[in-house]
């Protein structure tokens, strides 16, 4: 269960009369989404969890969890974030020194150095990779897919690598398809009208999180929660809306759960790549608190006013410390932290949303991800600008294409 305070932080700074203007759009709004198919594939869950796929899933990761002592997931942007984010999120701290197989998210960067480790790391135990790539020619992939190939043909033999390289990718097009249909390599779809970020609960993010063991049945029930709180998204893109017109620029995502710290960075994805554009769009940035209140807290307090805060309350931890001098528990302080920073914040004129989930889970995870898709969908229509594409990332690239 997720609940939304976006009022008392907020203080009189949007009527209720401005939020209704958009409130009233409802029928537009649904209409929107639910026709808009060439980009909204992720938006039937019903469709993305088809029977004989997530059996298909299922049946990888237990595959790929018996089968090997590292797990390495090849994407970047959309095509590794989502996964990552519910990983983090959702396994224990320091995770990969438990559990096997231990996963590691690669091809996020140009990094010698990152890469002369890994290998390092892992040259001697059994690896399976799964490379994902919609396009099948995002650079980073592709390097970090020829690194770790050369690698694993040094440790195995033909019959093995297509038992240890599974492709997620186009049905069709693109270098991965024709690798797969030239190697006989397991492979998944990703259907084409789900761009890259809207695409966690597809198989780019299902297999990585199954192969985590999380629960995927948990996972949709959360998703199709998200449903029932169509009101709420809309209230929020809303006031995202307003907050902007009004000379906010900057959104800051808060957590104070640090687990959250790779959400965040999904979060500002989706965000940032999805509306940043047009010359316009809140610049969406985040705080790991309390260890961010001892650094851009104090920006956040008498800095410009430019920035409004949606804060991600988690209302009690899987697990509780008690102590003793503050006769609390550690998730009754960290509350009490959140609380106090909201209500210094207004004091400073610095305005909060808030949501709530209850516990950490597949459900509140899966529920609170879709909610920010549809809100992000949502925002794109209001602010007329089209959430699905980024035709802005691909100009570095050209120039790089040209300079290398
Ligand atoms: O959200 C998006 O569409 C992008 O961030 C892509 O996911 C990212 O650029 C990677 O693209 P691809 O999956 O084609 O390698």
């Amino acid at each position: 269960m997720i609940t939304f305070d976006f009022k008392t932080y907020t203080k009189n700074f949007i009527s209720k009369e401005e939020i209704n203007k958009y409130i009233n759009k409802k029928k537009d709004i649904k209409k929107y989404l639910d026709n808009k198919i060439d980009m909204m594939g992720w938006y039937n869950v019903d469709k993305l969890f088809d029977l004989k796929l997530i059996q298909n899933i299922l049946r990888t990761a237990t595959y790929i969890r018996e089968s090997c002592d590292v797990f390495l997931v090849i994407g970047i942007g959309g095509s590794y974030l989502g996964a990552f984010a519910f990983i983090e999120a959702l396994n224990p701290y320091f995770y990969n020194n438990q559990k096997k197989p231990a996963i590691y998210f690669v091809g996020t960067s140009l990094s010698t150095e990152y890469y002369y480790d890994l290998v390092n790391l892992i040259k001697d135990k059994d690896i399976i990779v799964n490379v994902i790539s919609k396009s099948g020619t995002t650079l980073e992939s592709a390097i970090g897919y020829d690194i770790i190939l050369k690698l694993m043909k040094e440790k195995y033999n033909n019959e093995e690598l297509k038992k240890r390289i599974i492709i997620t990718t186009d049905e069709n097009s693109g270098e991965l398809r024709k690798e797969v249909n030239k190697e006989g390599y397991q492979s998944f779809i990703i259907p084409n009208n789900i761009g890259g970020r809207f695409s966690v609960f597809s198989p780019v993010g299902l297999l990585p999180i199954a192969v985590s063991g999380f629960d995927l049945e948990n996972l949709s029930k959360g998703i199709k929660e998200a449903y029932s709180n169509l009101d709420k998204a809309i209230e929020y893109a809303a006031i995202r809306k307003i907050m902007y017109d009004k000379g906010k620029n900057i959104e800051a995502f808060v957590v104070y759960e640090p687990k959250l710290y790779a959400f965040m960075e999904w979060l500002k994805q989706l965000y940032g790549e999805s509306l940043g554009k047009n010359d316009q769009g809140l610049l969406p940035i985040s705080l790991i608190n309390t260890r961010d209140l001892h650094s851009l807290g104090q920006y956040l307090q008498e800095g410009k006013k430019i920035i409004f805060e949606t804060v991600i309350n988690i209302e009690k931890s899987n697990n509780q410390l008690y102590l003793n001098k503050y006769q609390k528990t550690l998730d009754e302080i960290n509350n009490i932290a959140s609380l106090a920073t909201s209500k210094a914040h207004l004091k400073g004129n610095v305005l909060n949303n808030v949501i709530t989930i209850k516990k950490l889970n597949e459900r509140s995870l899966g529920c609170l991800m879709q909610f920010f898709m549809i809100s992000c969908a949502i925002s794109g229509y209001l602010e007329g600008v089209n959430a699905f594409d980024q035709l802005g990332v691909e100009e570095y690239k050209k120039i790089m294409h040209d300079l290398l």
